[in-house]
């Protein structure tokens, strides 16, 4: 079997798939104010395109697949394309990462489908400043939360875009929130990729100030967690919440990198900080078969960038964050 394995030693085994570009949100810091500009419905990759293509992947080494977005859970068959992803052979591991507005109403659904794993993001619990950075309501996530819970997701990750003067200072309520339900909390620094990601970036916190800020209150010690990935885990000495500090400016983890993102208008973005692509749409539609699009698929591994630029670039990204996810 044709590995997948860049110029720099690193194995790709994980696949992000945005299912769609659009949310049901307009955060500030991922999609530009006033922008329309989502992809056209026949531009989109269609269910059996995506299925075709992730299972090429996983004939290539890929065992683990991420649904993202946008929002992922406003694509109509999303449904019907996990359950076609988790039954192939090579795929282990199912992960979803959400907003969780919807999830009130598919929680059990998209659990018996064969997602496992859930990350939702949730910057803040203040229903004002919710609305502030996403436009979106904030009751709709806690019960889509709370209907997470009694689905059975192991784990819920609750994914905090830590921004100074906005929501910074409800670090520790958040920790409390995520002990009361046995979440795991993540940390995330925000990130200048596109307009919307440079407009936030007067809003930029290094977690190491968020670490500190957590060791006046807590004791805190190195905690390990299974596809850990590019998160740092503390846990709280005596009990069991579990913290992740993903730093992609303040320590970047590029040289761990394992994955590419396959946006739903089928363009394959070998790292979220470049612009270096493959598009597969016009390989598809055109016909290619399963060998042609492999070849594709390893030439364009061999183009994966060492590491993003944002310190020395920033703004280089000019795509909208929720064409392609996080
Ligand atoms: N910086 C950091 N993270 C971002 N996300 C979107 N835009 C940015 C940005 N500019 C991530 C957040 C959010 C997820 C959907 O995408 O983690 O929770
Ligand atoms: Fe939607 Fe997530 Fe982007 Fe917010 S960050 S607008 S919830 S895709």
């Amino acid at each position: 079997m044709a590995e997948l394995v860049d110029r720099f030693g690193r194995k790709i085994e994980y696949l992000r798939l945005s299912v769609t570009d659009r949310c049901d949100f307009r955060c500030f810091y991922c999609i530009p104010k006033g922008f329309n500009e989502f992809s056209d419905r026949g531009d989109q990759l269609t269910l059996d395109e995506c299925v075709r293509l992730v299972r090429v992947f996983s004939e290539m080494g890929v065992g683990r697949v991420r649904f993202t977005g946008g929002e992922p859970l406003v694509r109509r068959d999303i449904v019907e394309m996990v359950r076609r992803i988790g039954a192939m052979p090579n795929i282990h591991d199912l992960s979803m990462s959400t907003n969780a507005s919807q999830l009130a109403r598919c929680a059990s659904e998209i659990r018996a489908a064969g997602v496992e794993r859930l990350n939702v993001s949730l910057d803040t619990l203040d229903p004002e400043t919710f609305r502030q950075i996403t436009q979106g309501d904030l009751s709709r996530v806690l019960d889509g939360l709370m209907a997470a819970k009694s689905a059975g997701f192991r784990p819920i990750k609750i994914n905090m875009v830590v921004m100074r003067d906005l929501n910074m200072h409800e670090v520790g309520d958040m920790v409390d929130f995520c002990l009361e339900h046995r979440f795991t909390l993540r940390f995330i620094e925000t990130m200048p990729v596109g307009e919307a990601g440079v407009s936030a970036r007067d809003r930029y916190v290094s977690l190491s100030e968020i670490r500190e800020m957590l060791e006046q209150r807590f004791e805190l010690e190195p905690a390990r967690m299974t596809g850990a990935g590019p998160a740092k885990y503390l846990k709280v000495v005596g009990g069991r919440l579990k913290i992740g500090f993903i730093t992609p400016m303040s320590q970047h983890f590029c040289e761990d990198c394992n994955r590419v993102r396959l946006s739903s208008e089928g363009t394959l973005y070998l790292c979220l900080g470049q612009g270096d692509k493959l598009e597969f749409r016009p390989l598809l539609r055109g016909g290619v078969d399963d060998d042609e699009l492999k070849g594709h698929i390893l030439e364009a591994i061999e183009r994966k960038p060492e590491k993003h630029e944002f310190d020395t670039k920033p703004g280089q990204v000019v795509r909208v964050m929720s064409m392609t996810g996080g």
